[in-house]
């Protein structure tokens, strides 16, 4: 059975018993907890905790999920993919234990012709947490199962939950027994490759808090309703049912594999276990990097990004131990769009953007890889030149650390060599790495706040927010949180010098929440009647679970009472700025979007009063014509004075209308969308805005550059700061032209002239210097010293003196000291404090022990250098021309010993 229609069976099945279908969410959601989507219940995560009401009470779905931390098992076992399709049936507080067993249990085992996937029951088997006799009492009931195929596990396995807080509970998990070819019979406990899990039932009926493994977390209690949540792995049942060996030769998986093999020297499946596993690897990774793309993330060095370097990396690295050389990735993501297209859309639609991304890190990667090859290279000379047989752990660490090469390359490249490779140094290195890593991650888990003392305010319900209608808004304070903590008052007696988190939930707020790249409003919070007062000035505003609007203050003056009403008031300035920033922002995304197409897409953005910052996908550097042309469309759009329109729209409708969505957001089933100028610009956009255009004031580009691989930034003044920063350039301008004693227009070639003379001055400069010194050699030959029969110059130069000229004039004196022992040592004085030294010495005096190399170090020690070279040309830089008179005296002294 294909996979396409084991997803639609699964999607029917569970329609036609009520369910709601629910699309898949991007796998990435503003959780900062969760680096991608890992289950299908992560959308679902407010229903299930009652943070929100759900719209239906049975939903079903097949999510996109990343999982990467097996990601080392992939192609190793028969059953790892790091992007796989989770189906699962949710109810929220409607059926529970039984029927989620009865609904699993039919579609498993009905017969293909009647819907179902036609396994043969005998052959499955379930597992339940350790006291839930509950579930087996279902499973023998519903389903026949025997005692002997159900078997009791423990927390690890058994109690779910997305391994950071959240809804969790108990388990039960379906396994298929694939015979005793694949291992030991015994159960799932005994051998999960010959037992294979297909489908995890998740009895959702608990809250957990923070914890340190899966087996170790706190339970905080137990949810408001009991809910049930399951995943079944498309790509497992479609191992099964397709008869394959793994769930890399399925039938999305496979065109990958055939696709480079046809490319390798080697193929696949021809007896090489490592190479199948780097065909495996290709197919895996290619897909889950085309989704990730495609969910709006490029390569980069940290986090999400990171994540998809680092397959994009093993993907190039797998093809080059398959001995794969050409280019491959354009032709690799158009078998992934042919292959995954046809249930995710998104990848054909979008493959120009997603196959550029992919391919601009293969040539990245590829120009590394080349450089790596050269400092293998020399490290391969070195090891060698030094009689050793096996390349250091060090050498081994770099290039894996800074050019990305895996032990195993650089054991295949040392051995080509004829060398081998320090494993166990190497090893360490990594151990240590890791440890470090590990100390990082532990430190920023410390920084997150612990929301759970929000909760009782968040399950009361949302802040309402009036700050689209007016500014200032009578509310009451629902909550007072201190550091976390929370407290029925606060006084600003006893506060000053103190550095606290002071913050403030009010039922309903003028003040916009930082969110979609708008930074919060500010202004202050005071009292009423009794409290008048309490004044607050109003630092910061975050959403706690995107619900509640947490005011961050510093308490100016009387105390503020939980339960008291205050004034809540935006400061207008600060507002019209914001509006002017954040509508400032999409003109200019839509500018960006005409003069560089829509490919052009929007990577993150932030405005405050005045300014404005927009990341966005593109390919190279904005030519300078480019850049004026987007300055100059966005300030024409501003000058048209359009209309600022905002509506709300059910979210398919507006996409329809082709509002701009941010790649990754999570939109609700409303949305509201910002229309500036018609179809000019259109966005899903909950942000401040001007009432027309034209109140944005100039925008004035300051620059673009990059911040990360395919991804570019401009920053931009909008408003009075857009014209204050004009204002700035023409006064600098103007003081310029001024004591250049030209008109401003004529300033640029007059200030080409006057470098053009300047180096022309230095050149000349130069060359008298090097002549003056020429004619201070002859003389300095002429009153050389003796020193125990050595003839020598020691002498210090005047400033300016390039370490080349050094050289050229030590061969100068030497050559006027003839054929008796002699040394010349030159040190000169240069401008930036650098000490340049030389020294050389004539064979004659080679033959009485001296050696310019060793000279070197003597002079080295008295001017904080070091140098190096042969026993008749060596030189050296130092620091510090303080150290000149000693540094000659040691080299005297040195001498006078010989
Ligand atoms: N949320 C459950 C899982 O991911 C179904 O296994």
């Amino acid at each position: 059975m294909q996979t396409h229609e084991i997803r639609k069976r699964f999607l029917d099945h569970f329609v036609n018993a009520g369910h709601t279908e629910v699309p898949s969410a991007s796998v990435i959601l503003d959780d900062p907890n969760l680096l991608f989507v890992n289950a299908g219940m992560v959308q679902f995560v407010p229903y299930f905790l009652g943070a929100r009401t759900p719209p239906w009470d049975r939903a079903v779905s097949i999510q996109k999920c990343i999982r990467t931390p097996d990601i080392d098992e992939v192609g190793i076992t028969t059953r790892h993919n790091t992007f796989f399709q989770m189906a699962g049936n949710f109810s929220f507080g409607d059926y529970f234990k039984k029927g989620a067993i009865e609904f699993a249990w039919s579609l498993l085992t009905n017969p293909v012709e009647q819907g179902g996937y036609g396994f043969d029951p005998e052959k499955l088997w379930a597992t339940v947490y350790l006291d839930d006799d509950e579930a087996i009492g279902y499973w023998q009931e519903v389903a026949g199962l025997p005692l002997e195929r159900i078997q009791r596990r423990g927390m690890a396995d058994n109690y779910w939950s997305m391994g950071i807080p959240g809804p969790c509970g108990p388990s039960s998990e379906i396994y298929y027994d694939r015979g005793p070819d694949y291992g030991i019979e015994g159960g799932p406990e005994a051998n999960e490759d010959r037992y294979i899990e297909i489908w995890n039932l998740v009895f959702m009926q608990n809250e957990r808090g923070e914890g340190t493994s899966k087996e170790n977390f706190e339970i905080l209690g137990p949810l408001p309703r009991k809910n049930i949540d399951t995943g079944m792995g498309i790509e497992r049942v479609a191992c099964l049912l397709q008869g394959v060996d793994n769930v890399y030769e399925t039938d999305l998986l496979r065109p990958a594999i055939d696709l480079m093999a046809a490319r390798a020297p080697r193929g696949y499946g021809q007896g090489n276990h490592a190479d199948d596993v780097r065909y495996r690897i290709i197919a895996d990774h290619s897909r889950t990097a085309a989704i990730i793309i495609g969910d709006g993330i490029s390569p980069g060095n940290e986090g999400r990004g990171y994540v998809l370097r680092r397959l994009l990396r093993r993907i190039i690295r797998a093809a080059k131990l398959l001995g794969i050389e050409d280019a491959f990735m354009a032709d690799l993501m158009a078998t992934v769009r042919d292959a995954t297209g046809p249930s995710y859309p998104e990848l054909v639609n979008d493959f120009d953007r997603i196959s550029r991304i992919a391919v601009a890190e293969e040539a990245a990667f590829n120009r590394t890889l080349a450089s790596g090859s050269r400092l293998f290279e020399d490290a391969a000379r070195a090891t060698k030149a030094t009689g050793a047989s096996r390349l250091s752990g060090s050498d081994a660490f770099t290039l894996h650390d800074t050019y990305g090469f895996p032990l195993e390359l650089t054991l295949e490249m040392a051995a080509e060599a004829d060398l081998g490779v320090d494993e166990e140094g190497f090893r360490a290195l990594m151990a240590e790495q890791r440890q470090r890593a590990k100390a990082d991650a532990a430190a920023r888990k410390q920084a997150h706040t612990d929301l759970s003392a929000y909760r009782e305010l968040v399950d009361a319900g949302p802040t309402e927010f009036t700050g689209f209608d007016e500014l200032t808004t009578e509310a009451r304070i629902l909550g007072i949180f201190v550091d976390g903590k929370r407290v029925p008052v606060v006084s600003h007696a006893g506060r000053e010098g103190v550095h606290e988190r002071v913050e403030l939930i009010l039922d309903r707020s003028p003040f916009y929440a930082e969110s979609g790249g708008q930074i919060a409003d500010e202004g202050h919070i005071s009292g009423t009647g009794s409290s008048e007062a309490a004044k607050a000035a109003v630092t910061d505003v975050q959403k706690i679970a995107k619900t509640l609007w947490a005011h961050r203050i510093n308490v100016e003056s009387g105390e503020f009472v939980e339960g008291d009403t205050v004034i809540a008031a935006v400061d207008p300035q600060w507002r019209r700025g914001a509006t002017q920033g954040h509508s400032g922002t999409h003109m200019v995304h839509a500018a960006l979007r005409q003069v560089l197409g829509p490919g052009a897409v929007q990577a993150g953005s932030l405005n405050r009063p005045g300014y404005l910052r927009f990341d966005f996908n593109f390919q190279g550097a904005l030519s300078d014509e480019q850049r004026a042309q987007v300055e100059e469309v966005t300030n024409e759009a501003v000058q048209a004075d359009f209309e600022v329109h905002t509506f709300h729209e059910k979210l398919e409708k507006a996409k329809a209308m082709g509002a701009m969505a941010m790649f990754g957001e999570s939109y609700p089933d409303e949305v509201r969308v910002v229309e500036i100028g018609g179809p000019f610009s259109l966005e899903l956009c909950g942000g401040t805005h001007v009432g027309r255009s034209a109140q944005i004031g100039p925008v004035t580009i300051l620059g673009e550059s990059s911040v990360g691989s395919g991804v570019r930034r401009v920053e931009a003044y909008v408003g009075l700061d857009s014209f204050r920063h004009l204002a700035k350039e023409r006064a600098l301008m103007a003081g310029l032209a001024s004591s250049l004693k030209v008109p401003s227009d004529e300033v640029p070639a007059r200030v080409a002239t006057l470098v053009e003379r300047l180096r022309a001055a230095e050149k000349e400069l130069d060359r008298m210097r090097l002549a003056t010194a020429r004619a201070a050699a002859v003389n300095a030959a002429a009153g050389a010293e003796q020193i125990g029969g050595v003839r020598l110059v020691a002498q210090r130069m005047a400033g300016g003196i390039s370490a080349g000229d050094l050289r050229s004039l030590v061969g100068d004196i030497r050559g006027k000291l003839g054929s008796d022992p002699a040394v010349v040592a030159l040190i000169a004085e240069a401008d930036d404090d650098a000490v340049p030294f030389v020294v050389s010495v004539n064979p004659a005096a080679q033959d009485r022990g001296l050696r310019a190399n060793d000279l070197i170090t003597v002079l080295g020690g008295a001017v904080n250098g070091r140098g190096g070279g042969k026993a008749d040309l060596a030189q050296g830089s130092g620091r510090g021309a303080a150290g000149i008179d000693a540094a000659l005296e040691a080299l005297r002294a040195e001498i006078g010993r010989s």
